[in-house]
C-alpha cells in the first residue's frame, strides 16, 4: 500500500511460508490472540493484520524501539513513529487510548477497522520483551495458554532469544504456532550473538511438546 512508510524489508522471507500457516491456526469464536516480539516499523505487524487476522482478533506488539546490537547507527531513527503511522494506516476509523495495565506496563490501544472491514485490536507495549513476558506470566494466571500465534523477532542475542522462547511458550495455546525469525542469520557473527543456538536448544529441550512445522530461514513449531 502506498501510504505505508518502510525503510527496511526484513520480512520478505515470511509471507510464502506464513500463508501455509493460516489453516493451522486454531479458530476461536471470541477472537484469536497474536503476539509479536520485535515490531520495528510494523512491516510484519501490518502483514499479519492484513493477511492472517480476522474480525475479533487482537495482537500485542512489543518493542523497545531502541534497536539491538545488529542495528547500525541511524537505523532506528524514527522507527517507532513509522510503526505508529503504519498501524494507523492499516486500521482506519480507529480510536487510540493509552493507559497503564495493572502490570504497570504502558499500553497503547488502537482499535478499529482494517481496509477490508475487519475489526481488530492492536496493543503496543514499549518495553523489553522479558519485562512484558514476566508481567504476563506473573499477573494473570489465565495468561497460560493465551496466544494462538507468537512471532519472536526481537533481540538476536542467543541468550535473549532463548529467554523469549522459554517465557513465551507457556502463553501459547495447545495447537498454537510459534515462529522464530532469523534461524539462519548472522554468519560470521559470534555464535552466541545469533538466534540459531538458542532455537536449537529450545526445540531440543521442549521436544516432547513441539511439532516441527518448518525449518528454513525461519523455524516454526506447533505446540502439541
Ligand atoms: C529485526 S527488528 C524486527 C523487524 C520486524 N518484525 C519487521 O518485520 O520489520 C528487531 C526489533 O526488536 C527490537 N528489540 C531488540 N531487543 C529487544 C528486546 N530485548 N525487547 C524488545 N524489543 C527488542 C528492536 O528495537 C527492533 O525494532
Amino acid at each position: 500500500m502506498t501510504d505505508y512508510k518502510f525503510t527496511q524489508d526484513w520480512f520478505h522471507w515470511a509471507p510464502p511460508v506464513w500463508e501455509q500457516l493460516k489453516p493451522l491456526l486454531p479458530s476461536e469464536p471470541g477472537g484469536r490472540a497474536f503476539l509479536e516480539i520485535g515490531s520495528f516499523e510494523g512491516r510484519s505487524t501490518v502483514w499479519t493484520i492484513e493477511n492472517m487476522m480476522e474480525s475479533g482478533d487482537w495482537i500485542d506488539c512489543i518493542d523497545t524501539w531502541d534497536g539491538g546490537e545488529e542495528h547500525s547507527n541511524g537505523e532506528m531513527d524514527g522507527a517507532e513513529g513509522r510503526f505508529d503511522h503504519n498501524i494507523e494506516a492499516a486500521i482506519t476509523l480507529s480510536f487510540i487510548k493509552e493507559y497503564y495495565e495493572p502490570t504497570e506496563l504502558s499500553r497503547v490501544t488502537r482499535h478499529g477497522l482494517t481496509r477490508e472491514g475487519k475489526r481488530v485490536n492492536v496493543y503496543k507495549y514499549k518495553c523489553r520483551s522479558s519485562r512484558y513476558l514476566a508481567s504476563k506470566l506473573s499477573h494473570y494466571f489465565d495468561c497460560e495458554n493465551l496466544f494462538d500465534f507468537i512471532y519472536i523477532d526481537g533481540s538476536h542475542i542467543a541468550r535473549d532469544v532463548l529467554t523469549d522462547g522459554c517465557m513465551a511458550w507457556p502463553l501459547l495455546k495447545k495447537g498454537g504456532i510459534m515462529v522464530f525469525d532469523d534461524y539462519m542469520w548472522g554468519e560470521p557473527r559470534d555464535i552466541l550473538h545469533r538466534p540459531k543456538p538458542a532455537i536449537d536448544a529450545f526445540v531440543n529441550i521442549f521436544a516432547e511438546e513441539v511439532d516441527m512445522v518448518h525449518m528454513g530461514y525461519q523455524l516454526i513449531v506447533r505446540k502439541k
